[in-house]
């Protein structure tokens, strides 16, 4: 591979890049030195773009190995798996399952984690690799424990962290369940978002352990949330910032089907029609969806797309009882709705996110989690005896 150059993407100006950010701190300097990213990354890749859902087409090392070089050392995640294997074609599948996270993402969730000289870890999904060998680096191999479900991306990060001269114990198993034989950890660190944080992760960790995963309600949103366990077995602690991991694979949201609400053909039915003032358009953002996502906690939402940049934002609830439709127009000021069933979605939705504004539309840092572990949990804003709102109904 070419020299680089001060210009050229690689290690020394991804480093620049990320120190300039804040995410790689002095002390993570040595295991980003140590630990280049290219021996982490499979030839074969879908790069991402920063701070978007979306893939490039597969590039193949062997065919285009600047191309490889430059998505390995941009800052952005790379997809490396889709449908859990099923998919290996040149375009994209349909759901990533495993990369390479953006490496700002990495260094500010290894920042997080806070570890010290003999903090015993606990990473759940290995991926690639990359994350333990850093952590191996930095705490020696005897205190790092990686859990990857995929048998095949853990016995190829198994071959890429030995061939670095690395060796965590790597544990092909559901890391949901943690991993009880080497517990108790100081820090536990997932790589893959929950929705809820597994009982087992707080039995596992020591009171005073940090644990550091992404954590996003069904609506959308998703953040990094940093909690530390208490004597009495409670994680509480705040989000740090905005995320958008794949999922844990048993946490993957599956959502009824919209024919299981309604034959769209015939909309609207006999659903409720009026108006609002309320534009679809200004409910969209990640952090808007966060503080909606967490009030109405069995609401999920889906966009039919008009070919002029109009809209229709579809509402539903996880009990498939009910349904709701606002449509967005550019240049209106007032937007159609329609809601049938006996829940009013987009008025829940409404109210969720005229909350949010009163409180001077609070960004992701100023949110906090309390929890025992499994589906039970609180989230508060700005203080834990804070709880944000949720709206219970009888039909969930
Ligand atoms: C974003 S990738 C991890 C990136 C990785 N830390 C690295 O450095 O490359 C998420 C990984 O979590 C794994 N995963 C998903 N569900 C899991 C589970 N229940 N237990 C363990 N691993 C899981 C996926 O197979 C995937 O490899």
């Amino acid at each position: 591979m070419a020299a680089e150059t001060t210009t050229e993407a690689g290690p020394g100006t991804l480093a620049r890049e990320l120190a300039t950010q804040g995410a790689l701190t002095s002390d993570w300097v040595p295991a980003f030195e140590a630990v280049p990213r290219d021996r982490f990354v499979p030839d074969s890749i879908w790069p991402g773009r920063a701070g978007m859902n979306r893939q490039d087409d597969r590039i193949l090392r062997t065919e285009s190995p600047e191309l490889w070089w430059r998505a390995v050392y941009t800052n952005a995640p790379i997809t490396t798996q889709w449908d859990d294997g099923a998919y290996d074609g040149p375009g994209r599948g349909r759901t990533p399952s495993s990369s390479s996270s953006m490496p700002t993402m990495v260094f500010s969730m290894l920042d997080a984690l806070s570890v010290e000289p003999g903090s015993r870890v606990l990473e759940i999904g290995t991926g690639t690799g990359w994350n333990a060998a850093l952590l191996c680096h930095r705490l020696g191999d005897q205190n790092v424990v990686t859990v990857e479900l995929d048998a095949t991306l853990a016995a190829e990060a198994r071959g890429r962290l030995s061939a670095a001269g690395f060796a965590p114990e790597i544990v092909v198993g559901d890391g949901a369940v943690g991993y009880g034989k080497q517990s108790p950890y100081d820090r536990i660190i997932a790589t893959a978002s929950v929705g809820a944080i597994p009982s087992q992760w707080i039995g596992q960790g020591r009171p005073g352990a940090v644990i550091v995963t992404p954590w996003g309600p069904v609506y959308g949103g998703e953040a990094v949330a940093r909690l530390v366990i208490d004597e009495g077995g409670v994680a509480r602690g705040r989000f740090i910032g905005s995320s958008a991991f794949m999922r844990l694979r048993q946490q993957r949201k599956r959502l009824p089907r919209t024919s299981e609400f309604l034959d769209t053909s015939k909309w609207p039915l006999d659903a409720h029609r009026t108006t609002t003032t309320l534009s679809p358009d200004a409910v969209g953002d990640w952090i808007c969806m966060f503080a909606i996502g967490v009030q109405v906690p069995d609401l999920f939402c889906r966009v039919d797309w008009g070919n002029d940049g109009s809209y229709r934002l579809w509402l539903f609830d996880t009990g498939i009882t009910s349904w709701a439709t606002a449509d967005y127009v550019e240049g209106r000021s007032e937007f159609e709705v329609a809601q049938a069933g006996p829940r009013k979605l987009w008025d829940e939705l409404e109210g969720a996110y005229w909350w949010w504004y009163q409180q001077e539309r609070p960004g992701f840092e100023r949110f906090g989690l309390t929890t025992r572990g499994g589906p039970t949990h609180e989230v508060w804003l700005d203080d834990p005896a804070s709880p944000v709102p949720v709206m219970r109904n009888n039909q969930q």
